[in-house]
């Protein structure tokens, strides 16, 4: 359906995120008058008609985010009087019109995506050169005419791509700021040769020039600057343009791909030496999984265990939660270079440590969009705590990670909680619609019919209930190999009552018993006392762990207890007498 302008009275509304539906209609003017709007994302919907001048009211919005629609007509130039707007992603529409220049109004403007648009007889505003805060500018395909833009008075700019236009004329030859990556200036018209400022920038990963109609000299020197440890590498493409000469000889290192067919270079007699940039027209875009390579033996399969990779405790198993998540706009072309830094600015949002958060595999996708699967684990240990699976969801879906220059703004495709779906809370109903309520009455009458057979069967759990009545409702239910769930009555019987006579040992967390389990085997009961109980999962949590340390050297667990207000650990029984005699001398 289309979207209601009733909206338009939500006047608290800060979030409208109904992007990745099938949204059709029109855009309601009346959105333009939700005065606390801080983000649109509608993009990935069947939107048509044009974008609301009314939208120039939004004095609040950080995030335009329309991308993937079927928008048409004119970007209204009063946008230009939005004074939050960070995040301008129109690509993949049916605009048209002219570029307004006034956007370079825009005081804090740091992406603005438009490609896939049809601004025919458009040229590039040259005022985009003025805005000093951009990082990002992608205009592929967009029908655009005119000279290509000289950007080289955007300080930050990162990524730059203006390619599949009809832009015209030569290369502005200013210097592009330091923190450039991406390069693309492919399929247009540009003539004349390649400035000497594409040398010695140090970020550089891609200069895309292929099909133009540049002439003069080959770039020798374009990686001055480039430092190549860490996996980084650099695409310099020239294919198809009228290249005549080489002026120094092309000693690049080993990281630099040069592609240079389709150039007269290529097939004049006297330049042997640089046939090996001759051939292949073809560049790969880097993508992956991450090596998950471990010396680690594998988890226990009970349970969807993964080791965690980099985990300061050797080889600890814990259980993962995935998280399905898109870079929309990033700001390079190569990732594996950024994964490191990935890694700790989105830990470091969301209050984790870096070791915590894995890309387990990440794919490039049209746009270019990343697209990556993520693994979170729990901080030293096997388990997540319900709260902490809450608190990482509402991170992601409430939009409260800080938003990086260089990587973009995010799309959150799935957040999988998994084995946790159990920990969450169920979602409650607020209102019920007709046909629900229409279908519980319905499913009362057949449930009258069952009611005889349902109270025998409670009156025979409660008597069950009546014998072991601290019995933990709530209990996390689960199974681990060799660890017996005891009940109170058991763990009592077995150590007197918990008398004095068994006592064998007293801690912060209470005290130890000797007891004889029901099948004759000796075992230590670690009874913890009242204060120090532990909730039921993070209980659990040692539990998993303890069970899984095996050494000659230690005491293995035989089984635990949690019921109401009772927390035991049960371990093998260790015969003659404690640590503290052994080292005074006292006890032989
Ligand atoms: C929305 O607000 C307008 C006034 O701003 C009012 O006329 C209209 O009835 C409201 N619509 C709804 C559905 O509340
Ligand atoms: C935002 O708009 C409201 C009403 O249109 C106005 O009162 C307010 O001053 C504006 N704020 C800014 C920062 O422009
Ligand atoms: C956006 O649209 C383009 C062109 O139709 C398509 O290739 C791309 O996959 C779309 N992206 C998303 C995220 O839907
Ligand atoms: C795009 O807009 C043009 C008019 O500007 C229209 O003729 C065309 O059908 C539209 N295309 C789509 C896919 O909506
Ligand atoms: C350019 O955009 C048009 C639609 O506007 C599309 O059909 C075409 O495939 C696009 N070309 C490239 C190279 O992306
Ligand atoms: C862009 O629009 C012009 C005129 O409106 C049309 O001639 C041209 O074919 C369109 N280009 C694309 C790629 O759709
Ligand atoms: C860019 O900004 C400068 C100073 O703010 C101004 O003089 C110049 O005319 C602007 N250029 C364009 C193309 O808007
Ligand atoms: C570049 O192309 C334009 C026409 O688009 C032409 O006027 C100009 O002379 C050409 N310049 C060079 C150096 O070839
Ligand atoms: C790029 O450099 C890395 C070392 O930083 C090296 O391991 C890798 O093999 C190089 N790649 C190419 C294509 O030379
Ligand atoms: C490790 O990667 C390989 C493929 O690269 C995959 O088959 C395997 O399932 C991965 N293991 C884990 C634990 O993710
Ligand atoms: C993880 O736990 C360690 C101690 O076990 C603590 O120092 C660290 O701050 C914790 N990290 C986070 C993100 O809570
Ligand atoms: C751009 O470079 C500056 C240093 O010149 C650096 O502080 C900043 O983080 C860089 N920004 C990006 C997005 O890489």
């Amino acid at each position: 359906g289309s979207i209601p302008k009733e909206v338009g009275n939500i006047t608290s509304l800060e979030l409208l995120l109904l992007n990745g539906n099938q949204l059709t209609g029109s855009l309601p003017e009346e959105i333009g008058f939700v005065p606390n709007l801080n983000r649109i994302q509608i993009d990935q919907n069947h939107i048509s008609g044009s974008i609301p001048k009314s939208f120039a009211n939004l004095n609040k919005t950080e995030h335009f985010h329309m991308n993937n629609n079927s928008l048409s007509g004119q970007i209204p130039p009063e946008l230009s009087r939005l004074p939050s707007l960070v995040h301008l992603l129109l690509d993949n529409n049916n605009l048209s019109g002219y570029l307004p220049p006034e956007l370079s109004q825009l005081p804090k403007l740091l992406i603005v995506q438009l490609d896939n648009n049809n601004f025919s007889g458009s040229s590039i505003p040259s005022s985009y050169g003025n805005i000093t805060t951009l990082l990002k500018l992608s205009l592929r395909n967009c029908s655009l005419e005119g000279p290509a833009l000289d950007a080289s008075g955007i300080p930050q700019l990162g990524y730059l791509d203006i390619s599949w236009n009809q832009l015209t004329g030569p290369i502005p030859s200013g210097k592009l700021a330091s923190n450039i990556t991406t390069i693309d200036l492919s399929h247009n018209r540009l003539n004349g040769s390649i400035p000497g400022s594409f040398s010695g920038l140090p970020n550089l990963q891609r200069l895309s020039m292929e099909n133009n109609n540049l002439d003069g000299s080959v770039p020798s020197d374009v990686w001055r600057n480039i430092d190549f440890s860490g996996n980084r590498s650099l695409i310099l493409d020239f294919h198809n343009n009228a290249l005549t000469i080489l002026a120094n000889p092309l000693t690049p290192p080993a990281n630099v791909t040069i592609l240079l067919s389709g150039n007269p270079i290529c097939t004049s007699q006297n330049q042997l030496n640089i046939s090996q940039y001759c051939q292949s027209t073809s560049v790969v875009v880097p993508g992956g999984s991450t090596n998950n390579d471990t010396l680690c033996p594998p988890c226990s399969t009970d349970l969807p265990h993964e080791n965690i990779l980099r985990s300061p405790i050797p080889c600890l198993c814990a259980i993962p939660l995935h998280v399905d998540y898109r870079l929309k706009s990033p700001g390079f072309w190569d990732f594996v270079p950024y994964e490191a830094e990935f890694q700790h600015y989105l830990s470091s949002g969301l209050s984790l440590s870096s070791y915590q958060l894995e890309v387990s595999t990440f794919m490039w996708e049209e746009g270019p969009r990343l697209k990556m699967n993520l693994k979170l684990f729990p901080n030293n240990t096997a388990l997540f705590n319900s709260g902490e699976v809450l608190r990482l969801r509402d991170m992601f879906t409430g939009w409260l990670i800080t938003d990086s220059d260089i990587f973009g703004p995010y799309e959150l495709i799935d957040f999988i909680p998994g084995w946790y779906e159990n920990v969450l809370p169920r979602r409650t109903k607020s209102s019920l619609t007709t046909g629900a309520t229409v279908g519980i009455v319905i499913a009362a009458f057949a449930a009258a019919a069952i009611l005889s057979s349902l109270i025998t069967l409670i009156i025979l759990r409660r008597h069950s209930s009546q014998i072991s009545k601290r019995r933990n409702a709530k209990k996390i239910q689960m199974k681990i190999d060799g660890v017996k769930d005891l009940t109170f009555e058991e763990l009592s019987n077995s150590t007197s009552n918990f008398s004095d006579s068994a006592l064998i040992g007293q801690g912060g967390y209470g005290k130890v018993y000797r007891g004889i389990l029901a099948d004759g085997t000796g075992a230590a009961v670690k009874r913890t006392q009242q204060g120090s109980l532990q909730g039921s999962e993070e209980f659990f949590t040692e539990i998993e762990l303890l069970s899984r340390l095996h050494h000659r050297n230690l005491v293995s667990l035989v089984g635990y207890c949690d019921e109401d207000n009772e927390q035991m650990l049960v371990y093998e029984y260790m015969p003659n007498g404690n640590l503290r005699d052994h080292l005074s001398g006292s006890s032989q």
